[in-house]
């Protein structure tokens, strides 16, 4: 028979996420908002300690790696694809929610906003009664404390759809719900300021042929006329009045741009041009595209190249986007490819600007007082590796 292990080194599996009492990390190249410290940080209580320069003798070695904030990633669809991983196939909603989880930790992510949508689109099984499966599972998972990471939900509002205004009402009074982002695709309108691209995405997506591109362009472009506007400013005033903080989506133009100040936007999610960008970033916007642009090197709708905004200096934020690992990946491309962008800066756009862009201002920096929200990593040739990953001083992946 095996010896029981001392009550004090056994590690708690309570209903909520508690911090660890105590943790050193030594021997990390420690990635503070500024500048790198190669020495040591400890974490009392799930907060960080302290930060010195120089090792200790006790602790766990982090044999000369990086020890960087926890990621905040504001823009993930990924949940979708563990929910309904096939068409007409709903996979139970915990496991969904805990499998999907466990993908984002092992990114180095420790606070996540979970994308669901609000008005539907024609091109999915999903309606607004999965959304709310999903929320559920998100809360449940949650208080259970099956989740590695530290889940808020991000409503996606397509404010072209007829019912976007129904579906975003059944989530009211949903406390996990911190972010909703204001999207219309229209064809035409936003995400496809080439024609071009935009028939290549849905001869390719949809199998359309010039004629049924056409009348899918009108369709929707009727839709869009009925329902955009009213849509989109209810949707705002609601947000307001819910202290639901809102991102624009796709902006292109200039108009854009001064709708979304109107609004009150607080994050300016992928848009399309550099005029847009920057225009959001100069009017306070955090910019944010997505982490697979950045490493791709360019967009797949053909817009803005990520890597583009970030040398003009208009780039704040780094989403995940469609690919959990591609944030970590972009961060580490940027300090790489762009010769003024420090790797400081780079990781900044996933941890500390994104969680101070939602008010999240506990995390995302290695500094004294801020939750031990860590990541060791270790870079091999152009792929990072995740090492290990702590939320609150306590070991999550
Ligand atoms: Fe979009």
């Amino acid at each position: 028979m095996t010896d029981l292990l001392p009550a004090e080194n056994i590690i708690p599996a309570s209903g909520s996420h508690s911090a660890a009492q105590e943790i050193t990390f030594t021997n990390a190249r420690l990635v503070l908002p500024s500048t790198i410290v190669d020495g040591t940080l400890h974490a009392v209580e799930g907060k960080i300690a302290s930060i010195d320069s120089g090792n200790s003798y006790t602790g766990l070695d982090c044999e000369g790696d990086y020890l960087i904030p926890g990621l905040v990633e504001l823009h993930t669809d990924h949940l979708e694809n563990h929910y309904n991983p096939r068409p007409s196939v709903f996979w139970n909603a915990v496991s969904a929610v805990q499998a999907h989880d466990g993908q984002i930790a092992c990114a180095g992510i420790t606070t996540v906003f979970d994308a669901l949508r609000v008005g539907m689109d024609d091109d999915t099984d999903l309606t607004a009664g999965h959304m709310i499966t999903m929320a559920k599972a998100i809360e449940t998972a949650q208080e259970e404390d099956r989740l590695r990471a530290e889940h808020f939900i991000h409503l996606r509002c397509e404010v072209s759809a007829h019912n976007c205004i129904e579906s975003f009402n059944m989530f009211e009074g949903d406390s996990r719900v911190r972010l909703a982002s204001l999207m219309d695709h229209t064809p035409g309108q936003r995400q496809f300021t080439s024609y071009d691209a935009l028939a290549t995405y849905y001869k390719t997506k949809r199998g359309f042929n010039d004629e049924q591109l056409a009348e899918f362009i009108e369709t929707y472009t009727k839709r869009a006329e009925k329902y955009s506007a009213p849509n989109r400013s209810y949707i705002s005033k609601k947000a307001a009045e819910a202290g639901i903080l809102l991102a624009s989506h796709d902006d292109a133009t200039q108009a854009h741009v001064e709708e979304a100040i109107s609004q009150n936007v607080a994050v300016a999610e992928f848009p399309t041009t550099m005029e847009a960008a920057k225009a959001s970033h100069n009017a306070g916007m955090a910019v944010l595209m997505g982490g697979p642009n950045v490493v791709r090197g360019y967009s797949h709708s053909g817009n803005i190249a990520a890597k583009e905004l970030a040398e003009a200096g208009y780039l704040d934020v780094i989403s995940s986007d469609y690919i959990p690992v591609s944030m970590l990946h972009a961060a580490f491309a940027l300090d790489r490819v762009i010769d003024q962008i420090s790797l400081p800066q780079a990781i900044r756009m996933i941890s500390k600007t994104p969680a101070e862009a939602v008010g999240l201002t506990d995390r995302g920096a290695l500094e004294v007082g801020r939750n031990a929200d860590l990541v060791q990593v270790k870079l091999v040739g152009e792929v990072p590796i995740v090492r290990g990953v702590w939320r609150n001083g306590r070991r999550v992946a």
